[in-house]
């Protein structure tokens, strides 16, 4: 933690070498210079501040054959996407500039979601860390290093809750609960903002994808979303209000539909909701084509009518699909949309281009003697190690079996053991992978230096079914004294357009194990995957098992650490991970519903809310991790029982560090509402500390409940608390804890 700060300060301290610089233009105030500007431009210079077109430096979607380099000679473009480093940027500019009469900047975005060139990991591993600062550090970190390589804007963070392991974007989130993913987008959105926008080493954030994209029907990605307003306001849009109260600069809206009406048409979330409700001043853009998609959403009629929908709802930046660029000029002849939702468009956008300070210097980002300084910078490979050796989560450790020892003989195998592709994740943005990213034999090898030791085999394939490695394999395997098996995923089987029906190791890998069991020596499970899997047979299989994500550019050495007790494993689940896919959606914070199974010692089996072929828990539950040390929890105490609508309850628990090392705790408060207007969940997250204890050492943790924590939408759909008997769980995940009860009054 003192590390995470002391980066933190270093980082913090660098905005004053970006901010305003001798050099900037002396340009008017913000709201005197756009208006001034806005009443020079014409009707179509006003249409291409609203229309952004992919570069050719990433596809991160469907190819629209629009030429962005002759259409930003003819002046027709505000934005550009995938177009990254100094050199690049700053020719896209040139030529922009050149054929601007105005001279209004181009705005770059990027999709850097976890790190820019130095990886951390994916952002459901992050939010596995419980540690909101190395979540800050790793977008500071990612803004440093995509602002010196001249990208102004990234689209991130991705806020989307999600209680469906089938669909890959759970890769980009931060998990099921909406008081975590509340607390992660916030951190975010303050790493890549900074506390100053016109500081050349912080981008402009974007809050996505708006909204409830994560509840698509059964995990499949851009698929249908149905649900109440209820669901919709206390579930998936909090983490979103909590970005826009945090200055976030952005919203893009998303691909799918919200009962019906496709969100990139949604008068109700864009302008009802976000820009009215919350006072949103910043500017919306769309999803890539999601304008063009209202089409065969079955919303629009044609391309025009698309566009007239998309602005007259509120957005404002066209995304690649060229129909704002097409359309908007002729419809507002039309009479079908105005030159006022025009002109609030393009102010929007032009004041973010300010706020950058884009007008003072069309290329203060564009430096590129700072681009070679800053990207992969030692102190941001630190970063990303240390962040990864806080996501790691240790879900079993039978027998102590882990940290591994370097005089024992290990035998290192799986698809990944050496892997520097896959370990960076999806949606890795400009990051390096091979010869770049340190694999997990990469690792092993700088910490444990007699070579005799350790042996590295691949023995299968992530897919393919091939048998011929296995033997080699298992010959190794059989003379060490403990067994590793690194397996997973490939990156690409999360993050977009990733959905899986199995979520199962896949091919044979599981086969490879069997086989491995067979040999009767403790075996070790390293995972690197986007999503939960269903680890039933590895689970009753294997003595061990440590869920590392995809670590990013360090992940090789955060897991070598790992396993060998240099770091000792902190990680809680930020998602559920489920018996088997039939039980999906799982998540901790459910409805009781009139038949609550109470598992089996229920007096009545049959006649309640459960599967009858699989055991009805989850398999590791929210909040879930082991450590190589143990904590116990104690003297939980409620400074009072009762609280009116003006009070407050502090919560105290001790917890002690009662095992053989040094290690990190997440401290969970949940609270339970008994009886409400409407039903409520068996318990939901309102707090949590991530507190280090030395072995021995014992601490008092503290928590404040208010009425605002107790609050949600009653049966009149007002957001409010109501008085009654709560119950609060205090432990280190969400299935078990010690235990009290408090009661509200008015
Ligand atoms: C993609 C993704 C979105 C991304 C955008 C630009 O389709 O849905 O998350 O930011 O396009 O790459």
């Amino acid at each position: 933690m003192k590390h995470n700060t002391a980066l933190l300060l270093l980082l913090a301290c660098s905005f004053s070498l970006y901010a305003q610089k001798s050099s900037d233009k002396k340009i008017k105030p913000r709201n005197e210079f756009i208006p001034e500007l806005m009443a020079k431009m014409t009707i179509d210079e006003k249409i291409s501040q609203l229309v952004q077109y992919t570069a050719d430096g990433t596809v991160t979607g469907p190819k629209t054959g629009i030429n962005y380099i002759e259409e930003i000679k003819k002046g027709n473009v505000g934005s550009i996407l995938n177009a990254t480093s100094v050199k690049y940027t700053r020719e896209l500019q040139e030529l922009n500039l050149k054929n601007s009469r105005l001279k209004i900047p181009l705005l770059f975005g990027y999709d850097v979601i976890h790190g820019y060139k130095t990886i951390f990991p994916i952002t459901l591993g992050e939010a596995a860390s419980w540690d909101l600062k190395a979540v800050e550090l790793s977008a500071r970190v990612a803004a440093e290093e995509a602002a010196a390589a001249g990208v102004h804007w990234t689209f991130a963070p991705m806020v989307d809750i999600s209680r469906d392991p089938r669909w890959g974007r759970v890769s980009e989130g931060s998990g099921e609960d909406t008081y975590l993913g509340s607390k992660m987008a916030v951190a975010r959105v303050r790493g890549f903002q900074g506390n100053d926008l016109m500081a050349a080493n912080t981008v402009l954030a974007c809050t996505k994808h708006f909204a409830a994209y994560g509840a698509a029907e059964a995990g499949r990605d851009y698929n249908t979303v149905d649900m109440s307003e209820r669901v919709l306001r206390e579930t998936y849009l909090p983490p979103f209000k909590a970005t826009v109260d945090a200055g976030v600069g952005t919203f893009m809206t998303s691909f799918n539909e919200i009962s019906g009406v496709p969100a990139t048409g949604s008068k109700f979330l864009l302008r009802d909701v976000l820009k009215g409700e919350w006072g949103f001043n910043g500017f919306v853009v769309t999803d890539y084509t999601a304008i063009n998609e209202l089409i065969p959403h079955g919303f629009a009629k044609d391309s025009a009518n698309a566009g007239e929908l998309a602005l007259r709802a509120g957005v404002d930046m066209d995304m690649v699909g060229g129909i704002f660029m097409k359309n908007l000029k002729k419809l507002l002849q039309e009479g079908k949309v105005t030159e006022a939702q025009i002109n609030d468009a393009c102010r929007r956008v032009l004041e973010a281009k300010y706020d950058l300070g884009l007008f003072h210097d069309p290329y203060r980002y564009n430096n590129e003697k700072r681009e070679k300084e800053v990207i992969y910078k030692k102190e941001h490979l630190e970063a990303a190690l240390d962040v990864a050796k806080k996501s790691m989560v240790l879900l079993k450790n039978d027998n102590n079996v882990l940290p591994l020892r370097k005089e024992q003989k290990v035998a290192f195998v799986g698809p990944l053991v050496n892997d520097e592709w896959n370990i960076i994740g999806s949606w890795a943005a400009s990051g390096d992978r091979y010869g770049y990213a340190v694999s997990v034999q990469e690792g092993v090898n700088k910490v444990v230096t007699d070579k005799g030791k350790v042996t590295f085999d691949k023995g299968v394939e992530i897919v393919d079914p091939r048998r011929d490695m296995m033997q080699a394999a298992l010959d190794n395997a059989r003379k060490a004294d403990v067994i590793v098996a690194v397996m997973g995923e490939f990156e690409n089987m999360s993050g977009e357009a990733a959905s899986r029906t199995s979520i199962d190791l896949p091919g044979i890998q599981k086969e490879f194990l069997a086989e491995l069991k067979k040999l009767n020596k403790p075996i070790v499970l390293v995972l690197m995957n986007g999503r939960p899997l269903t680890l039933n047979w590895e689970n009753e299989n294997m003595d061990a098992i440590l869920e590392a994500w995809f670590p990013g550019t360090m992940g090789g050495d955060a897991i070598a650490q790992t396993l060998y007790g240099m770091n000792v494993p902190s990680g809680k689940l930020p998602m559920t991970f489920p018996r088997n896919v039939g039980q999906v959606p799982i998540y901790y914070n459910h409805k009781n519903t009139g038949r609550p199974y109470l598992g089996p010692t229920d007096p009545e089996q049959k006649y309640k809310s459960r599967y009858i072929d699989v055991d009805n828990s989850p398999l590791f539950p929210f909040g879930y991790g082991l450590s190589y040390t143990t904590f116990s929890y104690s003297n939980l105490k409620l400074s009072s029982k009762t609280v009116n609508m003006n009070g407050s309850i502090k919560v105290s628990v001790d917890v002690a560090n009662t095992g053989n090392y040094d290690a990190a705790e997440v401290v969970q408060l949940y609270i339970q509402d008994n009886v409400g207007s409407v039903t409520r969940p068996v318990k939901e997250l309102k707090g949590f500390e991530k507190v280090m204890l030395k072995k021995g050492e014992k601490k008092t943790v503290e928590f404040t409940i208010t009425p605002e924590d107790l609050k949600f939408y009653n049966i009149d759909m007002q957001f409010t608390a109501e008085p009654g008997d709560f119950e609060v769980t205090v432990g280190g995940n969400s299935a078990s804890g010690l235990q009290d009860k408090f009661v509200l009054v008015k």
